[in-house]
């Protein structure tokens, strides 16, 4: 007799309600950013490429509208642009002309359904310039390399413009150093105090990006993103990068990508808890499991929930995903998935 456990941890588990009852993590359509993909070529959304189950919109279009009001009744309140331009150049123009795709996107939707949803908008030059990078180029001792302070220079015209659009949160992912006190300084200048910036803070060098450069058309001409992204080796790193966006002004700080990463995104919530911490469940991410859904290897709802989960338990409080409106459609639906 004295043999047999007396703490018996399975007496939790045994039926459903009791173990919704005592789980430690849930996800909640309210903590999604939903990314959101405008290119001013087209007239029609079109498949965007790389990222099967979206679709790329007209910034100017109706169809965007309702693409977002169907978003919002499921729940997803907060969206993350990305523009297509119809010409690129050597600085990115078109990142910030008045009526650039993100631009053209946002006074669309605050036009036609006003403030209610959260619009956070990226801030990059590598869809709009010719060379695909993320900075401009300069020529060094040792060839070309990504200038940092003139590149910062484009960022607040940039963040400017998105501001004068309406954006509620600047997001910039160019990893240039001193990134977020350059825009918070344009945008306080400019009268846009009430304007946030979600920073992407531990933005890795990580391989996981490649159906979204398929999407914006974004891959680096010459080189790599490795003078500006970060060492997919290093973890501790990420916390001076994210204590520079905090003293620098960032409101949310972020991990990127997520599932690779949930170590980062565990240190990072360990040592600053009262920031609020966004991870991103990137473009590969995504694409993996989506592809091990349509072969038919994983169920196509659990691994889906399983997969955001984690990035909960490790620590976000947000979480950026292509899966936004498959995860408030499962929610909907009720289904028992735990
Ligand atoms: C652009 C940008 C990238 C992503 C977000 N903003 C790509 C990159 O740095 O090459 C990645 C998003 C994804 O893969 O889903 N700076
Ligand atoms: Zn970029």
């Amino acid at each position: 007799m004295a043999s047999f456990p007396r703490i018996r941890p399975r007496r939790l588990r045994s039926i459903k309600y009791l173990r919704d009852l005592v789980s430690e993590t849930y996800l909640d359509t309210s903590k999604l950013i939903l990314p959101v993909f405008v290119n001013e070529s087209i007239e029609k959304p079109i498949e965007t490429p790389g990222l099967e189950g979206h679709l790329t919109y007209p910034p100017n279009s109706n169809y965007l509208v309702n693409y977002i009001n169907e978003a919002m009744e499921l729940g997803i309140h907060s969206f993350l642009i990305f523009g297509i331009p119809k010409t690129k150049n050597e600085d990115g123009i078109r990142a910030y002309a008045p009526d650039g795709p993100v631009q053209v996107a946002i006074k669309n939707i605050r036009r036609e359904i006003g403030w209610d949803p959260i619009i956070f908008t990226d801030l990059c030059i590598c869809e709009y310039t010719t060379h695909g990078h993320c900075g401009i180029p300069i020529s060094n001792k040792r060839g070309t390399t990504i200038d940092n302070d003139s590149t910062l220079k484009v960022y607040q015209k940039i963040a400017i413009s998105q501001a004068q659009a309406g954006s509620d949160f600047i997001s910039p992912s160019g990893m240039m150093d001193g990134q977020v006190k350059a825009i918070r300084e344009a945008l306080d200048e400019t009268g846009f105090n009430d304007v946030g910036i979600m920073a992407y803070s531990a933005k890795y060098a990580s391989s996981m990006y490649g159906p979204f450069r398929e999407a914006v058309d974004s891959a680096p001409r010459f080189g790599n993103r490795k003078s500006y992204q970060m060492d997919p080796r290093n973890a501790k790193e990420a916390l001076k990068e994210v204590r520079l966006d905090i003293e620098e002004g960032a409101d949310i700080i972020m991990v990127k990508p997520a599932i690779l990463y949930l170590d980062v995104i565990q240190l990072v919530k360990q040592h600053y808890p009262e920031i609020p911490l966004a991870a991103y469940n990137v473009s590969g991410e995504y694409a993996m499991i989506r592809s091990a859904i349509k072969n038919g290897l994983l169920d196509e709802v659990q691994p889906i929930v399983e997969s955001l989960i984690s990035i909960k338990r490790a620590g976000a409080d947000i979480i950026i995903t292509y899966f936004a409106l498959d995860v408030a459609k499962i929610i909907k639906s009720r289904k028992e998935i735990f």
